[in-house]
């Protein structure tokens, strides 16, 4: 009699959650929300055969590496006992379960205004249909003073995210690109600049950021110094195949998000995407003349540098000393990108004139692509330019992309190998990093002072007080 009674209890506690049964529409909007949101490009380690959501990307900041947590529903490692607010509040706000501030590595400064309906769908997709993995990425260890997670509460108060708000009076698809810019695609936490404290701009948003050393360029409807010369169509390509001829490819961080996230979003959402960053307002850069890509004549050449014999073939490049571009060039670009830099035709190999990573007024970009190369996936196919990382020392590297700016690009523009080297050490370090010792010492100084202050005033009023009669 008990046990049945037991057993109905059972059964009455756990129809709320049948009620819940996975309904497959809910899962499979979480799915294509997980994938505008891109949460896969740093939940999932690189490093191929990896379990999907089980952490352990050493995600690269300015103050270390911040490695990306198990979002698995495993109950013992993972994410499996969140419960809808838990995860709401994680997302949006950067506050884990435990209580846990978060690193805005974790993009909710722009997830914070992801919808209701898509958090509900997110959680669903995660809690029902992703593999629970029963194992721990490695702890995050900065140093101090940024391993007092704690900082992060007055971080948040300044530059938190908040609420989603359309643009009043634009129409439909436009407020749907916003969203998709704003919150899922945190396209600003790479594209707008920082201040000081590493928070973004708001008046200068999609105005150009770094990311590692590269150049997430001005994305704003500005024509010189933004991409208001683009087409609709040619934005929503570059979106989905990651190259528009003409303008430029998606290398670095920009392929990671092609790859993993936006070319799997629809058409109606690219190209919601595209009228929305055709309004976004112009931030002007009053030191350029022309925009990155627009530098499309190549400069004439000695021919003779080129001449068989002359220089190292490509495959003798790692024992090559040589300090020349062009003959540098000549062993190891013109094999695919051609003498002329005219590329082939189709675009396979993009021409390094009209190139936006060629013309733009820094050189990271080039640099950083002669370093590491290309590899991406596309809609339409595999993207992949060999890395020179381990061939050329970081001088010839200066050499070669010097030469290709002067001859296919903006001529005033050069690199040197200290440049070089920093870039590939993930670029100039930011303020914060060199001030944080000096700001901890002068906030230590104005708490001993405090402190010293109230003592004095206690051993004062005491002394007082005790003042013999
Ligand atoms: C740009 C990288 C990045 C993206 C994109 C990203 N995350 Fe994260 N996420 C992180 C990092 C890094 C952490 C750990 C931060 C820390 O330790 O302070 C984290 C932590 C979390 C946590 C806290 C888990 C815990 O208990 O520690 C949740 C939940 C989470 N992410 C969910 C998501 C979801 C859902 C998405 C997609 C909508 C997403 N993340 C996209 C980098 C990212
Ligand atoms: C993780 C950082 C990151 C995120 C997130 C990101 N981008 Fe980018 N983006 C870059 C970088 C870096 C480049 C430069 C790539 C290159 O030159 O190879 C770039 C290039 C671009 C360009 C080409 C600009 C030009 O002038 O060449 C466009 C357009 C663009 N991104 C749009 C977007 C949009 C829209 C989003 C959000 C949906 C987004 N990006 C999200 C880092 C990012
Ligand atoms: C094996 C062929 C090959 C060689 C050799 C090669 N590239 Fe590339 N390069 C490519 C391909 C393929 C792409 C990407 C095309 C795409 O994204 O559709 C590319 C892209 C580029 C881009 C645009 C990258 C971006 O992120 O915007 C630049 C600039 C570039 N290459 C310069 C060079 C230079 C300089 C050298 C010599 C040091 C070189 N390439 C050697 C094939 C090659």
């Amino acid at each position: 009699m008990r046990r049945l009674a037991f057993a109905l209890a059972a059964v009455v506690i756990s129809a709320p959650a049948l009620a819940q049964a996975p309904d497959p529409a809910l899962v499979e909007r979480g799915a294509y929300v997980a994938r505008a949101g891109d949460c896969t490009a740093c939940h999932t380690a690189p490093a191929a055969g990896s379990a999907p959501f089980a952490g352990g990307y050493d995600i690269p900041s300015p103050m270390g590496p911040i490695v990306s947590s198990n979002i698995t529903p495993s109950k013992t490692h993972g994410i499996g006992n969140y419960t809808l607010d838990d995860f709401t509040r994680a997302v949006r706000e950067g506050i884990a379960a435990n209580g846990t501030h978060l690193y805005p590595a974790m993009p909710y400064t722009a997830y914070a205004g992801v919808s209701d309906e898509d958090i509900a769908a997110l959680y669903a997709y995660f809690m029902l249909s992703v593999e629970p993995v029963d194992t721990s990425p490695p702890k995050t260890e900065l140093p101090f003073p940024f391993d007092y997670r704690a900082l992060m509460i007055g971080w948040n108060l300044l530059y938190g995210g908040h609420g989603f708000t359309p643009s009043p009076g634009a129409g439909g698809q436009v407020q749907r690109g916003q969203y998709l810019v704003e919150t899922l695609g945190h396209c600003s936490t790479c594209h707008s600049p920082r201040n000081l404290l590493m928070g973004e701009e708001r008046s200068r948003f999609l105005g150009g950021g770094t990311v590692g050393g590269w150049i997430a360029p001005n994305i704003t409807s500005d024509p010189v110094a933004g991409i208001g010369g683009w087409s609709e169509d040619e934005i929503v390509a570059f979106l989905r195949d990651g190259d528009v001829p003409g303008r430029g490819v998606a290398g670095g961080q920009m392929a990671e998000a092609v790859e993993h996230s936006l070319r799997h979003l629809t058409d109606d959402d690219l190209r919601a995407i595209a009228a929305y960053l055709k309004t976004v307002p112009p931030v002007a850069d009053p030191g350029l003349t022309r925009p990155a890509y627009g530098w499309s004549e190549a400069r004439p050449i000695a021919v003779t540098t080129f001449e068989p014999g002359n220089g190292p073939m490509q495959a003798d490049l790692a024992d090559a000393t040589t300090l020349d571009g062009a003959i540098l060039f000549n062993a190891a670009c013109a094999t695919c990108h051609g003498i002329d830099g005219a590329g082939t035709p189709d675009g396979t190999f993009p021409s390094l004139t009209a190139n936006a990573t060629v013309g733009a007024s820094s050189p990271a970009n080039l640099v950083l692509t002669i370093a590491s190369g290309v590899d991406r996936e596309g809609a339409d196919g595999h993207a992949f330019m060999q890395t020179f990382g381990a061939e050329l020392t970081d001088a010839q590297i200066a050499a070669v992309a010097t030469y290709v700016t002067s001859r296919f690009g903006n001529p005033d523009i050069s690199v040197d190998e200290p440049t070089v080297a920093l870039l590939r050490a993930g670029g100039p370090p930011p303020w914060i990093l060199g001030a944080a010792p000096w700001l901890v010492a002068i906030a230590g100084g104005i708490v001993a002072l405090i402190v010293v202050g109230l003592v004095s005033l206690l051993f004062f009023r005491r002394s007082r007080r005790y003042q013999p009669a």
